[in-house]
């Protein structure tokens, strides 16, 4: 069915696209309007960078080109300036770091959308949650806080009321939790046969305590281990721009821990609560100071319970106050919950396939998330995209929809395909931030200071003072018992009630962050 070129309003295709997606200088470049199989070199489509912070979704079938959307993307919020994130899950993205090759086809794609290809290599920084490709990002078992590795754990309510409690008997005895041995160790004392006097704090079941061990020790198989503990990473990190002014492309590699959804997902939600805290509220800008990219975010959402859900829903809610754009790239809308996506201003949809009665529901109800188009017929028009084609839809600056449209993607400026071994060595070993983290640092903190006060006697000694904070690293300091007993409130019962009922900041910090922390950074 051939969609009518005016709209009810006589507006011609030309004109409404020219005036939702304008030129200038707060924008970004997408690619070229493109309508009943032209291409229309002169009627680009730009995203304006004020409006990034409104969130986005990247779809599309598998092979479509989402992920080449996303390297586009990023290449040019950080040519201007804007400093990226992104979760790396097949190790897609390295080649952001390297020019790109200026084969017939790429060249011919961004003739057509009225551009020139010029290679171009973009400063990355590679992150890793093992340390084994990029600089290893850690964060100190108490910064993590109870209630975020009470989900890391799977675990239920009255054990996350049991660890929650082994965090306040450590801040209240001045033992640090640094890494998963600090936490194992205080466990094990309070299950131990000659456990210090808990009925202040509800008393301990030793089978949930050993039940905990075990989940620990599950969590170290899976590489967690290296992850807790010190140096930690700081965030303010991923806000860099290099020397020349262009933003730091900040790529976490996550294809070793892609089989550890629940590790992940975890890591990035404290990563954004961690943001959330560190960052000054800002308003509306001229352009974002950060933004993430999940790319394959089902794997954020697959396994998460209804809790997690609810939290990715109140940050993607809150952190645009701080100037952060959020990004998801995944094959349908409906990997998102619908609460996420509802926040979601900015769409690019790739082709969609409709083989079988499920697929072409699917296909309805992506179509019956779009602003009506008199210019297009969506169901037709999503089924016979080509590669590397989207169908376009964001929310202008009062919110109203701008109209939809299709798009021929610009070709990425940098390489398509990954980094080869040594390329990816040589990054690293430039890369001053991984020196700095790579190698770990075990400070005196709660095993080594129980292994002292029970060697002295079997029973612990009044804490001492904390020992002073490692130069230039954060430091878990013990905090007022209020805060703490209302984690552990919280923990006990109705958790998420609780945290979904207090406004902004107290949710980050009680739900996400760790109410038990001060911050010395
Ligand atoms: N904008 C583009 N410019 C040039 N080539 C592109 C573009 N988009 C996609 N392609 C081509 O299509 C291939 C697949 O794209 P991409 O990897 O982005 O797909 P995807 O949707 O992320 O797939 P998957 O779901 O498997 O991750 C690329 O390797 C590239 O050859
Ligand atoms: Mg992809």
């Amino acid at each position: 069915m051939a969609a009518s070129s005016a709209n009810p309003s006589g507006e011609s295709f030309r004109e409404a696209i020219a005036a939702g997606y304008p030129a200038g200088p707060g924008t970004l470049l997408l690619g070229a309007a493109q309508r009943e199989g032209t291409v229309h070199a002169d009627l680009p489509v730009h995203l304006a960078l004020s409006l990034l912070n409104r969130h986005g979704l990247v779809a599309g079938a598998t092979g479509t080109g989402k992920t080449k959307t996303l390297q586009g993307v990023a290449e040019k919020l950080s040519a201007a300036g804007v400093p990226v994130f992104l979760a790396d899950l097949k190790g897609d993205l390295s080649g952001l770091a390297a020019p790109g090759e200026a084969s017939d086809k790429v060249v011919e794609r961004a003739r057509a959308c009225g551009t020139t290809f010029v290679p171009t290599a973009y400063p990355v920084e590679f992150l890793s949650l093992t340390g084994r490709h990029g600089a290893p990002v850690r964060a100190t078992v108490a910064d993590f806080g109870p209630l975020l590795l009470a989900k890391a754990l799977d675990l239920n309510d009255t054990q996350a009321s049991v660890l929650a409690l082994v965090f306040k008997y450590a801040d209240d005895q001045g033992l640090p939790l640094l890494d998963l041995a600090d936490l194992r160790a205080v466990l094990s004392w309070l299950a131990g046969d000659d456990p210090p006097d808990l009925s202040d704090y509800g008393g301990l079941a030793r089978s949930t305590a050993g039940v905990l061990a075990r989940r620990l020790t599950e969590l170290e198989a899976q590489g967690a281990a290296g992850f807790f503990g010190e140096p930690a990473f700081d965030v303010k990190d991923l806000l860099r721009t290099a020397p020349d002014g262009r933003g730091v492309i900040s790529i976490l590699e996550l294809a070793d821990v892609q089989d550890r959804p629940r590790l992940f997902s975890t890591f990035l939600m404290w990563l954004l609560a961690e943001l959330y805290e560190e960052l000054p509220e800002r308003g509306d800008q001229d352009k974002p100071r950060l933004v993430f990219f999940f790319d394959e975010a089902h794997f954020l959402f697959d396994d998460a319970s209804k809790a997690l859900e609810e939290q990715i829903t109140h940050v993607v809610r809150l952190i645009r106050s701080k100037g952060i754009g959020i990004f998801f790239v995944t094959q349908t809308p409906k990997d998102v919950p619908a609460d996420v996506l509802g926040q979601l201003g900015n769409r690019v949809q790739h082709a969609l396939r409709a083989y079988t009665p499920d697929d072409a529901k699917k296909l309805k109800a992506t179509v019956s998330t779009f602003p009506r188009t008199p210019f297009y017929d969506l169901e037709e028009a999503l089924t016979t995209l080509g590669i590397g084609e989207a169908i376009v839809a964001v929310l202008g600056e009062t919110g109203a929809p701008a109209p939809v449209v299709g798009c021929r993607m610009l070709p990425p400026a940098s390489r398509m395909a990954p980094l080869d071994e040594a390329e990816f060595a040589r990054a690293l070993a430039a890369s001053p931030l991984a020196s700095r983290l790579a190698a770990p640092v075990d400070r005196e903190s709660a095993r080594e200071m129980l292994a002292v006060r029970l060697g002295k006697g079997g029973a612990p000694v009044p804490a001492p003072a904390a020992p002073a904070p490692a130069p230039g690293k954060s430091q878990p300091a013990p905090s007022t018992g209020g805060q703490v007993a209302a984690a552990a409130a919280a923990a006990l019962g109705g958790l998420f009630r609780f945290a979904t009922s207090r406004e902004g900041q107290r949710l980050i910090r009680g739900v996400l962050g760790n109410p038990t922390r001060a911050r010395s950074r």
